[in-house]
C-alpha cells in the first residue's frame, strides 16, 4: 500500500484527478470503477474542468460504480446515479451506454447483482477503482463483518452508515436500509485501487487502516492484501497517526 499525504481537501481532489487523468491519457479505453460520497466530489470537479479545457476525453471510457441504494431510482436526487450524472457524467463526453451503476429499483435485485458481476467480468475486470472509506471502514457498502469473499450483493446498511449519510436526506427515516454493492472480492479483483480520505472525521478510519490488522471487522483493511493500492489522504485525516507502510 502506498500513501500520498497531501495538505488539504483541495490538494487531495487535484492530485486524485491528476492521477486519473494521467491513466486515462495513457489508456483512453480503460475500465474505471467510481465511487460516490462527499470525498470524490472535488476530484470530479477537477475532471470536469480538465474536460472543459479540452485536455481529456472520456469517449471510450467505461465505468462501473460501486453501489446504489435499493428503492431509489435515477431521478431521485439521493440516488447514486443522480449524484454521478450531476457531478460528472452530464458534464463530460462519456457515452451513457458505457456507464454502469447497479439499478436500485430492479424487480429482482438478486438477479441485478448477478448481472452486474457478469458485466464487470465481460469487460475484462476493472483497471482502476476509486474508493472512499466509511467511518466504520466500509468500502462500497461492504459494512463491518462483510466476508472478504463477497461478490456484488444486496446488503443491509448499518445505523452508523445511515446516520453518516442522513445529511443528504430530509429525515433519518428516509435513508434507505439496503443497497446493492460490489463485493469485497469484486473490488479486490481491480487491477489498481486508489482510496481517498479527507478530514478529521476519517482519522480513526485511517488509524485502523494504517496501524491496525487485517480483519473483517474493518473491511478496508483487506486492501493490504492487494498489490497495487494508493491511499491519498490529507493532513487532517492523518494527524497524530503512527504508521509505517
Ligand atoms: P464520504 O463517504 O465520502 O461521504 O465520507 C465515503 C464512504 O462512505 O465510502
Amino acid at each position: 500500500m502506498k500513501l500520498i499525504k497531501v495538505k488539504d481537501y483541495e490538494e487531495l481532489s487535484k492530485q486524485a484527478a491528476d492521477y486519473f487523468i494521467k491513466k486515462i491519457q495513457s489508456s483512453p479505453a480503460m475500465i474505471i470503477g467510481l465511487a460516490t460520497g462527499s470525498t470524490p466530489e472535488g476530484m470530479y470537479r477537477y475532471l470536469v474542468q480538465d474536460y472543459q479545457e479540452n485536455r481529456i476525453s472520456f469517449r471510450n471510457i467505461t465505468t462501473f460504480n460501486l453501489d446504489e441504494y435499493i428503492g431509489l431510482d435515477g431521478s431521485n436526487e439521493n440516488s447514486y446515479r443522480f449524484f454521478m450524472n450531476n457531478h460528472l457524467f452530464d458534464h463530460i463526453d462519456i457515452e451513457k451506454s458505457n456507464v454502469h451503476i447497479p439499478c436500485g429499483t430492479s424487480k429482482d435485485s438478486s438477479a441485478e447483482c448477478a448481472t452486474y458481476e457478469q458485466l464487470i467480468k465481460a469487460h475484462g475486470g476493472i483497471d482502476l477503482q476509486l474508493l472512499g472509506i466509511g467511518g466504520n471502514g466500509h468500502i462500497g457498502f461492504n459494512e463491518p463483518g462483510s466476508s472478504f469473499q463477497s461478490r456484488t450483493s444486496i446488503v443491509e446498511l448499518t445505523d452508523k452508515t445511515r446516520r453518516d449519510n442522513a445529511r443528504f436526506f430530509n429525515t433519518f427515516e428516509e435513508v434507505p436500509t439496503e443497497a446493492i454493492t460490489m463485493g469485497i472480492a469484486t473490488i479486490m479483483e481491480s487491477k489498481e485501487i486508489v482510496l481517498l480520505a479527507s478530514g478529521e472525521g476519517k482519522r480513526e478510519a485511517m488509524r485502523l487502516l494504517l496501524e491496525g490488522r487485517v480483519s473483517e471487522d474493518f473491511p478496508a483493511s483487506y486492501l493490504h492484501n492487494h498489490s497495487n493500492v494508493t491511499v491519498i489522504a490529507d493532513e487532517a485525516a492523518l494527524a497524530g497517526l503512527n504508521y509505517s507502510l
